[in-house]
């Protein structure tokens, strides 16, 4: 038997308290990341918007849009030391069942046709490309298109 407490993992809703470590977390994962205001316009607006913490420290974030029977996954990022142990499945589980909670069909992202990562992530969870938004994302030289992805909710 271990003597370590087990780790205790949590989703939890994005509260004002949260924006720094968030806006600081997101720095370090995008080359252009949302800034600390863009985090409190989702609140505000109020988004469906939650932390992962394991104990207490920050693993990953998301925001997610419902609109009637649309879900669209604005964000999802998990902290580099904390990437590749399932957390991303994890928040991307709860998004649908939040999602389902609240009457919507069918949930839809936009990602950079680089991040195949996370591409693979969001095939296995059943989304498809649905289009391609030309220009959408700023990069370093120019801008990047989006592809536009689509899942069913199941009920
Ligand atoms: C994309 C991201 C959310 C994945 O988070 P994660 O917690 O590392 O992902 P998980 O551990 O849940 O892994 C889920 C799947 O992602 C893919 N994946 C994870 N690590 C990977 C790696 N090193 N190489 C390739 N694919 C990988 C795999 O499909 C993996 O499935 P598996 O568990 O069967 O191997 C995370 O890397 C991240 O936040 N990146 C920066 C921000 C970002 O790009 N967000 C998405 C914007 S649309």
């Amino acid at each position: 038997m271990s003597i370590w407490p087990q780790s205790v993992v949590r989703v939890e809703p994005m509260r004002q308290r949260d924006l720094d470590e968030v806006a600081a977390a997101e720095a370090t994962l995008f080359d252009f990341p949302w800034t600390r205001g863009n985090f409190a316009d989702s609140l505000q607006t109020g988004h469906s918007a939650w932390v992962c913490r394991v104990d207490r420290a920050l693993a990953g974030y998301g925001i997610m849009l419902l609109a009637l029977d649309e879900a669209h996954l604005l964000n999802l990022s998990v902290l580099k030391p904390w990437q590749g142990r399932g957390y991303a499945r994890g928040m991307l589980r709860h998004f649908f069942r939040t999602a389902r909670r609240n009457g919507a069909t069918r949930m839809y992202l936009e990602v950079r046709p680089s991040n195949s990562r996370a591409i693979a992530l969001y095939q296995d969870f059943g989304f498809v490309r649905v289009g391609l938004r030309r220009g959408y994302y700023p990069a370093g030289e120019g801008r990047e298109d989006a592809l536009v992805m689509a899942s069913d909710i199941p009920p």
